[in-house]
């Protein structure tokens, strides 16, 4: 079985960030989304991956992910030249993909379950024509929405419906063989314009194709906006986090729970409170960092206090009395200046937020 991860598209959701850089690449615990993908198809026995990258993002998943040696797996890149649909997507790697069954991972979507026994079931279920993950949401009008029978499989899929007939939302991962081709080839584009994997899924099933479905109990974040994002943090940093402390942390420094911290970080008059980590080469300085708190590689933050954020590579957090429920970019500067006072001086990107501690 190949393996097929969706990592092109435009990113709108989580724009100012993803002016600069792929959605797919966002780290959640400092790692990017696509390793957990990676990690979850190499468990599975997977390891003939095609990345569906955009041209624009091309270079940068490149240059992250490699050639797949991190994870015993083989990477090839398929650049999708305009993000015309998840089927659209699938048929661009058709050349990759020739008769081969395969598992097709939406890049964004980061799921607590190992996926192993679903490849493993569907490998050994040569009458199933596709196998899909479903979990019931409370609002599923932004997802795919399947209907499904007692015997386990998938009745009838609608993309986005305004009046969704079931909470049964479609998970990002499905397993296919090569009838999903002939399928796709038979459905137009849908009101958004994109050629729908979910359209092409129901034609599977009205050719008379038997497609299953697993649910989803674990959770599930389809790391879309701000908070989605801080969610899949505290998620990953409560459930995989693993404590191990590689930098230097001077004596008067205090660190409880679990906390990671990368080489060459220094950790000086400092209290840390897990789960939180913190890069490779950062630096704290009499800082109060943590809980549920990700500090990327090569940060500074010197006399601050941050709870329950994400603080990308490079920024520098200098005399910051507290921040909370922050998502700091790459390399960004948050400090006190040399204005008059009481007045700031900003110097913010398209589509930020920033909100400020009222006076008083
Ligand atoms: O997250 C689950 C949902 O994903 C499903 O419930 C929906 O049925 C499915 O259509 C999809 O909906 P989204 O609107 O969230 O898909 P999105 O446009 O965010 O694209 C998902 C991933 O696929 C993302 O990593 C970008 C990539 N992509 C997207 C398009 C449209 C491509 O690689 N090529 C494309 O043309």
């Amino acid at each position: 079985m190949k393996g097929l991860v969706l990592a092109g598209g435009s990113g709108t959701r989580l724009r100012p960030l993803t002016y600069t850089g792929a959605k797919q690449l966002v780290p959640v615990a400092n790692r990017p989304i696509l390793f957990y993908v990676m990690d979850n198809l190499a468990g599975a026995g997977i390891s003939d991956v095609g990345i569906i990258v955009s041209p624009e993002s091309s270079a940068e998943i490149r240059a992250a992910m490699g050639d797949g040696a991190r994870w015993g797996a083989r990477i090839s890149y398929i650049v999708q030249d305009k993000p015309a649909g998840l089927a659209h997507a699938v048929l661009t790697a058709q050349p990759f993909l020739g008769d081969s069954d395969f598992c097709m991972f939406l890049g964004d979507n980061l799921i607590g379950t190992k996926i192993a026994d679903a490849v493993a079931s569907f490998a050994g279920s040569p009458h199933l024509a596709g196998s899909v993950m479903l979990k019931a949401v409370a609002d599923p009008s932004s997802f795919g929405v399947a209907e499904v029978d007692d015997a386990g499989h998938v009745v009838r899929l609608v993309e986005k419906p305004k009046h969704p007939k079931s909470n049964l939302a479609l998970v990002g991962i499905y397993l296919f063989r090569k009838a999903i081709f002939d399928a796709i080839a038979a459905i137009a584009p849908s009101a958004r314009g994109e050629l729908e994997i979910t359209d092409a899924i129901g034609k599977l099933i009205e050719q008379g194709g038997v497609v299953r479905f697993d649910r989803v109990t674990s959770w599930w974040l389809d790391t879309g906006k701000k908070d989605d994002l801080l969610l899949a943090n505290d998620t990953v940093l409560d459930d995989w986090l693993v404590h191990d402390v590689q930098g230097d942390v001077d004596a008067e420094s205090k660190i409880s729970g679990r906390v990671q911290i990368g080489a060459g970080a220094t950790v000086v008059r400092s209290t840390i409170r897990g789960p939180a980590v913190i890069g490779a080469g950062a630096c704290l300085i009499d800082a109060k960092i943590g809980p549920f708190t990700c500090i990327g590689d090569g940060v500074r933050i010197e006399r601050s206090s941050v709870d329950h954020s994400v603080i990308m590579e490079g920024s520098r957090v200098v005399d910051i009395g507290r921040l909370e429920d922050s998502l700091i970019g790459r390399r960004v500067i948050v400090h006190p200046g040399a204005t008059r006072r009481g007045a700031l001086s900003l110097l913010v990107g398209d589509d930020c937020k920033i909100e400020l501690a009222k006076e008083g």
